[in-house]
This record gives structure tokens, C-alpha cells and sequence, in this order.
């Protein structure tokens, strides 16, 4: 077939073609019902798990949901978030974004208990939190989609990369679309994502500096609504507790379009959600398309949760026995039975 090119271009096909076997080796091929013969109940598995943990504690679909954000930025969606810390290597748990903050492992790790009794080493704890995330959404009563599975687990983590790529709650909208765009996520995917923030919650800690030295002012954000930054400096005063939490819209246990619409009215409880609205043309375009449209707020969430489930790093991976330890560690707990 390549016997009529000139060598010279033979010769660069054939390193083409090399290096797209070189990436594919490591690159999986994601796809919607991928356990569906190795193991057809892991769907329903994993959202019976989360329905049980948002029973004991509604907050767990936020956190949970929030784990595929952290997971998936920091190279590609493989579980290297859930990994713990060991002798020899720092994981993302303990990272600037994530200490104090991130919760819900223990979901995981239930699902993941569940899935090894029904069917042994099949399922990954990158396509667990991939499902739960979307079940999270769904039992919120947000939107249902199909998700793509096949991902493998990391050998390893990095808490240097996390703290490198995962964003501050200082972050203006242009900081924010700068880096979606580096996972090809566009102004609208990081709008729509941002309305993740529908439910859940957040300390203190992330608000304060825009309550009382916004940029270093020494004053509060202008942006934000007056009688919602009275309710905002009672709930965080200067000098008190940063782990106390607020909601993060008025509905924090509904998936809905009321973020948008509390942006709109000055009520974001985040700088980065606050200024989504605020501070840029492009970001606000969609948020007050979002914020009248629910249907159109939908629709985009779906599309970019999906992109940022697409996300691979492309190095070798394992199916994990524990999401908190690699199989071949010699540390931690390799017989399965979580702390
Ligand atoms: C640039 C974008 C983003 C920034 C700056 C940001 C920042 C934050 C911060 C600061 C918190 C509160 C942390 C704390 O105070 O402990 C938070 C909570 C949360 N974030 Fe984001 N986030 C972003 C994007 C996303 C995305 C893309 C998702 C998911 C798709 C997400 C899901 C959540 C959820 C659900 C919570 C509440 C978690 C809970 O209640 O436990 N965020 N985010
Ligand atoms: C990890 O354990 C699973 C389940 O026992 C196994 O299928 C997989 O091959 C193991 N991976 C490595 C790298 O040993
Ligand atoms: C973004 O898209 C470009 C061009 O299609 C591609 O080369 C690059 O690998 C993508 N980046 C990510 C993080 O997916
Ligand atoms: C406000 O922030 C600026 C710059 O970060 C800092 O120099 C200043 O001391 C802060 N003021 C207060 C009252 O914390
Ligand atoms: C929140 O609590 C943790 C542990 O309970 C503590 O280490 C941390 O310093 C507290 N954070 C803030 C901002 O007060
Ligand atoms: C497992 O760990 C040992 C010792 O650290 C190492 O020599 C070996 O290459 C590792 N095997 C795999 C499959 O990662």
C-alpha cells in the first residue's frame, strides 16, 4: 500500500504510526457499559452505595461529586487521588486544595469493598468515582447521563502536581479560563462545571479574604450582594474559626440552576464562583444563560463532565485491590480490608 511513496515518506508514516502505538498502549479506549459482562451489577452497585451515604449525610453527594474535579486534573481521571500517603511518596490528599477540604473517601471505599465481593479486581477506582460522581448528580436531582468506562487505576500520585494545577478559590475568571483551557475545556464547559457548585459546601477559610482584604484592599468584594455579605461576616468573622462552612448556593442539596441565579444577584458564596459574573464578558454570558435556562445548564454540565472524564495521563495502570494503596505496595493493607 505504501510501495508507490517515496521512502522518505514511508519512512515518517511508519514513525507516525509507531508513535500512535506508543500512546494507544498506554491510552484506553473508554466506553458506556463496559462492565457489562465482567460485572453487570457495578452500576447499580455504586448507586445504591451513594444513596445509602446521602441518607446518612446529604453533604457526601457534593464531596463525593467534587472527587472526579480533584481526581481528573491532576493527570487524567485514574484514582491517584484516593491513594494514601506513603514513606516514600507524598499523595494529593494532603495537597493545598484538597487538606482539610475533600471528604467522602470512605464512600469510596465502601463501593469499592461492595464491588470486590460481587466481582473480584474487575472494576477500577477511577471508573468508581467516575459512577458515583454522576449518581451524586442524579440523586440530586440533577441531569442523568451514560458514562464511558474502562479507565485503570495509577501506580502512583503526586501532591506536587496537585498543588501545581488545582485552583485557589482566589482565582478571577480569566485564572479560571486559562486553565480549562488547558484541558481543552472550553469558557462554557467551565461555567457549566462551575454549577457543580449547586450543592455542597464550604469553609470559611476559602471566603475570608474576600470578606474583609479583597486583593489586598484591605475591604470586601465589591461584587457581593450587601445583605448576603452581613449574613456572610456573621457566619466568618475575622479571626474565627476557617473551618466552620456555608452553603455554597441557596438549594445546597438540590443539583438546579440557583447558583447561576445567586450569581446573578450577587450572592456567589465563593470568589471563584462570584466572579464568574463580575469580572468577565465571556463567563457572564453563560452564567446568565444558565441561570435562565436550567434545560441549556444541563445539557452542558453533562457534555463537560464527560470532556473532563475523557482525561487520561497516559502511563500504565493497575485495577487496584484498595483505592488507598497501589497492589504492589508494600505498604498499607493489601488484603482488601480498609482502615
Ligand atoms: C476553577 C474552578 C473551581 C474552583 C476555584 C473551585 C473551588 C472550590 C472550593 C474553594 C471549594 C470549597 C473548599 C473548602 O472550602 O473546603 C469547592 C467546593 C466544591 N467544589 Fe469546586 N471549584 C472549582 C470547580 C469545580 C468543579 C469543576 C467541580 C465538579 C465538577 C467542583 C465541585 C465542587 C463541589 C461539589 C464542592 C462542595 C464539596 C463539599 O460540600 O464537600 N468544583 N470548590
Ligand atoms: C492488581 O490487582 C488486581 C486484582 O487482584 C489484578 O487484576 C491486577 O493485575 C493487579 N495489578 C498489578 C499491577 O499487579
Ligand atoms: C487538547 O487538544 C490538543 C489538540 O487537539 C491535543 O494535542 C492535546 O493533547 C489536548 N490536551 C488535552 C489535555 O487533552
Ligand atoms: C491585606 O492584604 C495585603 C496584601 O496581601 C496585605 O499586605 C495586608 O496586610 C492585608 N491586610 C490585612 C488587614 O490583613
Ligand atoms: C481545621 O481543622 C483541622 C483538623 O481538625 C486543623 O488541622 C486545621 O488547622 C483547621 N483549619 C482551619 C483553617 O482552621
Ligand atoms: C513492584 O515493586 C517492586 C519493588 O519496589 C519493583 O521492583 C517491581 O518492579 C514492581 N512491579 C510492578 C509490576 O510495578
Amino acid at each position: 500500500m505504501m510501495s508507490g511513496l517515496p521512502l522518505a515518506l514511508r519512512i515518517l508514516l511508519l514513525f507516525l504510526l509507531h508513535m500512535m502505538m506508543m500512546i494507544s498502549a498506554t491510552t484506553v479506549k473508554l466506553r458506556p457499559g463496559f462492565y457489562s459482562q465482567t460485572c453487570p451489577g457495578a452500576e447499580s452497585v455504586v448507586r445504591e452505595v451513594i444513596k445509602k451515604s446521602m441518607k446518612k449525610d446529604p453533604r457526601n453527594a457534593a464531596s463525593v461529586m467534587r472527587l472526579q474535579f480533584h481526581d481528573c486534573f491532576v493527570n487524567g481521571c485514574d484514582a491517584s487521588l484516593l491513594l494514601d500517603d506513603t514513606p516514600t511518596m507524598l499523595g494529593e490528599k494532603l495537597s493545598l486544595s484538597n487538606i482539610n477540604s475533600l471528604r467522602s473517601y470512605e464512600v469510596i471505599d465502601e463501593i469499592k469493598e461492595e464491588l470486590e465481593k460481587l466481582c473480584r479486581g474487575i472494576v477500577s477506582c477511577a471508573d468508581i468515582i467516575i459512577m458515583a460522581s454522576r449518581d451524586a448528580v442524579v440523586l440530586s436531582g440533577g441531569p442523568n447521563w451514560e458514562v464511558k468506562l474502562g479507565r485503570k487505576d495509577s501506580l502512583t500520585a503526586s501532591q506536587e502536581d496537585s498543588n501545581k494545577i488545582m485552583p485557589s478559590p482566589r482565582f478571577t475568571a480569566i485564572a479560571q479560563i486559562e486553565l480549562f483551557s488547558q484541558f481543552n475545556l472550553s469558557v462554557k464547559d467551565l461555567v457549566a462545571l462551575s454549577g457543580s457548585h449547586s450543592i455542597g459546601k464550604a469553609r470559611c477559610f476559602s471566603i475570608v479574604f474576600r470578606l474583609y482584604n479583597q486583593s489586598g484592599t484591605g475591604k470586601p468584594d465589591p461584587a457581593m450582594e450587601p445583605k448576603f455579605r452581613e449574613k456572610l461576616d456573621k457566619l466568618c468573622p475575622l479571626g474565627g474559626d476557617g473551618n466552620v462552612t456555608g452553603d455554597l448556593d441557596a438549594t445546597p442539596r438540590i443539583f438546579d440552576n440557583q447558583y447561576f441565579k445567586d450569581l446573578v444577584s450577587g450572592r456567589g458564596f465563593l470568589n471563584s464562583d462570584q466572579t464568574l459574573y463580575s469580572s468577565n464578558e465571556r463567563t457572564r454570558k453563560y452564567v446568565q444563560y444558565f441561570s435562565s435556562d436550567q434545560r441549556a445548564f444541563f445539557k452542558a454540565f453533562v457534555e463537560g463532565m464527560v470532556k473532563m472524564g475523557d482525561l487520561q495521563s497516559g502511563r500504565p495502570g493497575e485495577i487496584r485491590r484498595n483505592c488507598r494503596v497501589s497492589n504492589n505496595s508494600t505498604y498499607g493493607n493489601l488484603d482488601g480490608v480498609l482502615r
